[in-house]
């Protein structure tokens, strides 16, 4: 409150009952309010927050910031003479533990500073999980000891004229952005994609691919047919490598590995692919994603990490009759499976979700349809997004229990400006924090609404190029 105040508020570790004051107070036994919950409660003489963990006094002093007239966000002086908070009692607590946002540092990047005020404007929003998007075709983002060229060579691309762009975190700004985060709630889970989407790593070392190249780090989007090989030892080796650096770097107990849109045809035609298919008793190249992720979520599972995955790491060819062609997540006699502790991220629509929860993993829900924050905001509005339940309906109550919450997904391929993805994500991400902390019996578009339009100021006064969504500010 200080830069808008001009309060200079003292630090004390026991107010006193004189004075009026703003006590956080830390007690296991608030857990019984939940793991993240807080009991917010204001008096004439004194704001009391109390959580059993330091996210729920965070989420606590973020509603008492939003209790505050939007003033309070800058030093433009509206509240120099003082801003008002109703008494009130709040008991709150978020509906998922997982409510996150997947950043694509890849398609284009983004500096630390501007990498932490994403972070400060997801903590605001009571969102806990960066999803940091750190490999791609078009380039590496993450400094790996062992392995410089990833980002001598794979974190640079040239354009058609020449020029080159590109970037790269060293481990220290990487050490850095994760305790920003944890400082703020926010855990941040690193994705290292494999097997596809891996052409920026495969430009720096093309023996690690099937053909063996040469590659440039791409500059058209899309999907690549090359990707590491399944049948080389070495590949990983060199992905237990680079994942080490990685575990030693983020704390996270979850590790993404991607496994989204991985073409089989260079795996068909490798014959250390096939040599590896034949010796392991693999049906075909789909088995053979499957044998690729269960080796890799095992190295993660010694280390005490979970995997996540895109849900194709679930898929198989189809073995109903006439549906040769077909891939879906219907699982042949004998066919490989995935170890129950990997998470599945659903995201070409809710059914790899579905068919994960049935299977009895956790699940994080991002569909196209609700959740791509870099789709046009035509086609998805914020009442879109906000009317989004991330339970399946057709799920039981036992299988609803294995969804763990929803990611609201910022790829960069149309993004290269802050602007641009402040307009993108703001006020969608809004809609989404509500989706992924309250209840949906709790949630009303009107009554958000209006909220919205008070939160817009806000957005505005932190500097957030938001989209104003006619829906909201001019509605019919
Ligand atoms: C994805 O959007 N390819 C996960
Ligand atoms: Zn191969």
């Amino acid at each position: 409150v200080a830069p808008a105040t001009g309060f200079a508020l003292p630090l004390v570790d026991a107010p006193d009952d004189a004075h009026p004051a703003i006590a956080f107070m830390l007690d296991e036994a608030a857990v019984d309010l939940g793991v993240e919950s807080y009991r917010l409660t204001v008096t004439p003489s004194r704001v009391t927050a109390y959580a059993s963990k330091p996210a729920g006094l965070f989420y606590a002093a973020q509603s008492l910031r939003q209790l505050l007239p939007p003033g309070i966000e800058d030093s433009s002086g509206d509240v120099r003479s003082g801003a008002a908070v109703r008494c009130c009692r709040i008991d709150d607590g978020p509906r998922f533990v997982w409510r996150g946002s997947l950043l694509d540092a890849c398609r284009h990047f983004w500096s630390v500073e501007h990498t932490k005020r994403y972070i400060d404007l997801l903590a605001l929003h009571k969102m806990n999980i960066l999803h940091w998007h750190l490999t791609e075709d078009q380039g590496w983002r993450i400094e790996i000891a062992k392995y410089p060229k990833l980002t001598e060579i794979g974190a640079w691309r040239t354009g058609e004229d020449g020029s080159r762009y590109g970037g790269f975190y060293t481990q220290e700004q990487i050490r850095d952005i994760v305790s920003y985060a944890e400082s703020r709630g926010i855990t941040v889970v690193p994705e290292i994609e494999m097997p596809g989407h891996s052409i920026a790593a495969l430009a720096a070392y093309p023996e690690l691919s099937c053909t063996g190249g040469p590659f440039e780090v791409r500059t058209a989007w899309g999907v690549s047919e090359d990707l590491y090989c399944a049948g080389k030892e070495e590949v990983f080796g060199f992905l237990e490598n680079v994942l080490t650096e990685v575990m030693e770097l983020f704390p996270s107990r979850w590790i993404h590995v991607g496994g989204d849109e991985c073409p089989k045809v260079r795996w068909e035609n490798c014959p250390q692919c096939q040599a590896r298919q034949r010796d392991e008793h693999l049906a075909d190249a789909f088995e053979l994603q499957k044998y690729f992720i269960n080796r890799i979520e095992k190295f993660l599972a010694s280390n005490g990490r979970r995997l996540i995955g895109w849900d194709e790491i679930l898929e198989s060819r189809s073995s109903k009759p006439g549906h040769h062609a077909q891939i879906d997540f219907a699982e042949k006699d004998g066919s490989l499976r995935l170890a129950p502790s990997a998470i599945v991220q659903s995201w070409r629509g809710v059914e790899g979700g579905i068919a994960a929860a049935r299977k009895g993993h956790h699940v994080i829900m991002s569909p196209v349809s609700h959740c791509y924050l870099d789709y046009s905001v035509e086609q998805i509005t914020t009442e879109t997004v906000y009317s989004y339940d991330p339970v399946p309906g057709e799920l039981s109550a036992e299988e609803s229990r294995h969804i763990i919450g929803v990611e609201g997904n910022v790829w960069t391929e149309g993004i290269a400006e802050p602007d641009r993805m402040d307009f993108q994500v703001f006020p969608r991400l809004c809609a989404l924090s509500e989706v992924a902390w309250s209840e949906p019996r709790t949630r009303d578009w009107d009554d958000f609404r209006e909220r919205l339009l008070i939160h817009g100021e806000r957005l505005e006064r932190l500097g957030v190029a938001y989209w104003r969504d006619p829906g909201v500010w001019q509605p019919r």
